[in-house]
C-alpha cells in the first residue's frame, strides 16, 4: 500500500473543474505530512464547544484493515450511498489499531469505487467534520486517503441511526421524551451549522439514516457529504445541483422535472428547516418519509400524507406512532404538529430559523414535564387512514411526485 496524504484546509467547496485541478496538484503533494491540521477555523467552530485546534489523524489503510479486522462482513453496522460502514477498535492515546473490545471504539466509512463524485463528498466530509465540533454532530477522529481507497473514520455511535430505532421492525420504540429530546438536539445541530459565519453552512441532506445517537441518546448528525456553505453578503441564495433526499428535499427546491435528476435550484438554510419539520413528522407519526407501502405501491410523501389530517387540532391524535401507545403529552403532541407544519410552510420566508425551533422545543418540552401521560383514546385508526390515503394518492399522481426516487440524488 502506498503512502496517506495530506489535504490542504478548505479544498472542499469546490466545482467539478476545480475538483481536476485539485486532483492533479494533490497527486504532486504526495508524500507530505500525514497530519491534518486545518489552520482557517471558522467562528462556529471556536464556539464553547471547541476550545481546541482540531488535528486528523491520517490513518494508513492497513490500521484499518486491521483495527476491522480485516474489514470482516460481522462488524458491518451501516451502509448508505457512499458505502459500507465498519466497527473497529484503536487506542485512545496513540490512535494506533487496538484488540477488538479494548480501546475507543470508532467505525470506519469506505468508499464504495473511485468516482468524482464520491471522492468529492469525501473531501467535503473531511473538510466540514475536520473544522467543526459541536454536541450534535458526529465526531471525526481521521481519514485514510492511499491509492483508490477513502475511508472516514469516526467516533462509533453505538445506538445507530435514527431510521433504525423509528421505522425498523423488532427494534424496541422509543419514548415521547427520548423523541424530543432527539428533537431538540438535531435542531441544535442545525442551528449551529447555519449560525457559521460569514457563510451559513447548509446541511443538505437531512434524514433519520443521518442522525446518529450514542449510548444516552444524544442525537448527532453526520454524513456531510453533501453539505454547502450559503450565500454571503446580499445574496440571498446559492444555485446549486438538487442533491439531497426525496421525501425530505423542500418543493422550491426540487423541481419535477422530466426525470428525478433535477435542475439548479435556489439553496438556502430554510431547506434544511423544511427537511427537519419532515424528521419532526416522523418523529411523531412513527412513519418514513417516502413510502410506496403505504399507497400499495405508489410512492407517496409524509408530507402530503399528514397534511389532511393536521388541519384540526385533534387530528394529529390520528397520525400519533402507535407504538407510543397514546403515552405522550396530548398539547405537546399538538404543539409540536403545530411547529411541524410551520417548518413546512411553502414560503421559505415563512419557516421559523433552527435557533426559533430550539426556543420552541424547548418551551413544549417544558411545558409537557409535569403532564401525566395517560393513552389517547384517539389512536389511528386504520380506516380513516386508507380514507386519507386514497385522497392522498391522488394528489402525489397529480403533482408527479410519483418520479421521485426514495435514494438520496447524489
Ligand atoms: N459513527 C457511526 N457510528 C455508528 N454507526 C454509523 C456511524 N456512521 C455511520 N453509521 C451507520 O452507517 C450508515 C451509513 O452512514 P452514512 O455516514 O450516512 O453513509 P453514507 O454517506 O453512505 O450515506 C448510517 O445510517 C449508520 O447506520
Ligand atoms: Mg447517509
Amino acid at each position: 500500500m502506498g503512502m496517506c496524504v495530506g489535504k490542504p484546509a478548505n479544498v472542499a467547496h469546490v466545482s467539478s473543474s476545480q475538483f481536476m485541478d485539485y486532483a492533479k496538484s494533490h497527486h504532486e503533494r504526495k508524500h507530505r505530512s500525514k497530519t491534518m491540521t486545518f489552520k482557517k477555523v471558522s467562528k462556529a467552530s471556536r464556539d464553547e464547544n471547541c476550545p481546541v485546534p482540531i488535528n486528523l489523524k491520517a490513518f494508513t489503510f492497513n490500521d484499518l484493515k486491521t483495527a476491522t479486522k480485516n474489514f470482516r462482513p460481522d462488524s458491518i453496522v451501516g451502509e448508505g450511498g457512499f458505502g459500507r460502514v465498519f466497527k473497529g477498535w484503536i487506542d485512545e492515546t496513540t490512535l494506533d489499531p487496538a484488540k477488538p473490545g479494548t480501546g475507543q471504539v470508532i467505525a470506519v466509512k469506505v468508499l464504495k469505487s473511485e468516482s468524482h463524485q464520491g471522492h468529492r463528498e469525501w473531501l467535503t466530509e473531511v473538510d466540514y467534520l475536520g473544522k467543526l465540533r459541536h454536541k450534535n454532530l458526529v465526531k471525526l477522529i481521521g481519514y485514510c486517503e492511499e491509492c483508490e481507497n477513502r475511508l472516514l473514520v469516526y467516533e462509533f455511535m453505538p445506538k445507530g441511526c435514527l431510521e433504525n430505532h423509528l421505522f425498523r421492525k423488532g427494534v424496541e420504540p422509543i419514548s415521547w421524551a427520548i423523541r424530543m429530546r432527539i428533537a431538540i438536539d438535531v435542531a441544535e445541530g442545525l442551528s449551529f451549522l447555519h449560525s457559521n459565519e460569514p457563510d451559513h453552512i447548509i446541511y443538505r441532506d437531512l434524514k433519520a439514516a443521518n442522525i446518529l445517537l450514542d449510548s444516552e441518546f444524544t442525537a448527532r448528525l453526520s454524513d456531510f457529504g453533501l453539505a454547502r456553505n450559503g450565500p454571503v453578503g446580499d445574496n440571498t441564495h446559492v444555485s446549486t445541483r438538487v442533491v439531497g433526499t426525496s421525501g425530505y428535499a423542500a418543493p422550491e427546491y426540487v423541481a419535477t422535472g422530466t426525470n428525478t435528476r433535477l435542475v439548479m435550484r435556489h439553496l438556502t438554510v430554510k431547506n434544511d428547516v423544511y427537511s427537519y419539520g419532515v424528521v419532526l413528522l416522523e418523529l411523531l407519526s412513527g412513519r418514513r418519509a417516502i413510502d410506496d407501502e403505504r399507497a400499495g405501491g405508489i410512492e407517496e410523501t409524509l408530507v402530503e400524507w399528514v397534511k389532511p389530517f393536521l388541519i384540526d387540532n385533534r387530528g394529529v391524535f390520528r397520525i400519533m406512532d402507535t407504538r407510543l401507545g397514546g403515552r405522550y403529552p396530548k398539547k405537546g403532541a399538538q404543539a409540536v404538529a403545530a411547529l411541524a407544519l410551520k417548518c413546512l410552510h411553502n414560503d421559505p420566508k415563512n419557516r421559523p430559523t433552527m435557533a426559533e425551533v430550539v426556543v420552541a422545543l424547548e418551551e413544549i418540552t417544558n411545558m409537557s414535564k409535569n403532564v401525566v401521560e395517560t393513552p389517547s383514546p384517539l389512536i389511528a385508526s386504520p380506516r380513516s387512514c386508507t380514507r386519507s390515503k386514497q385522497k392522498n394518492r391522488n394528489l402525489v399522481h397529480r403533482r408527479g411526485l410519483a418520479n421521485v426516487q426514495n435514494p438520496p440524488l447524489r
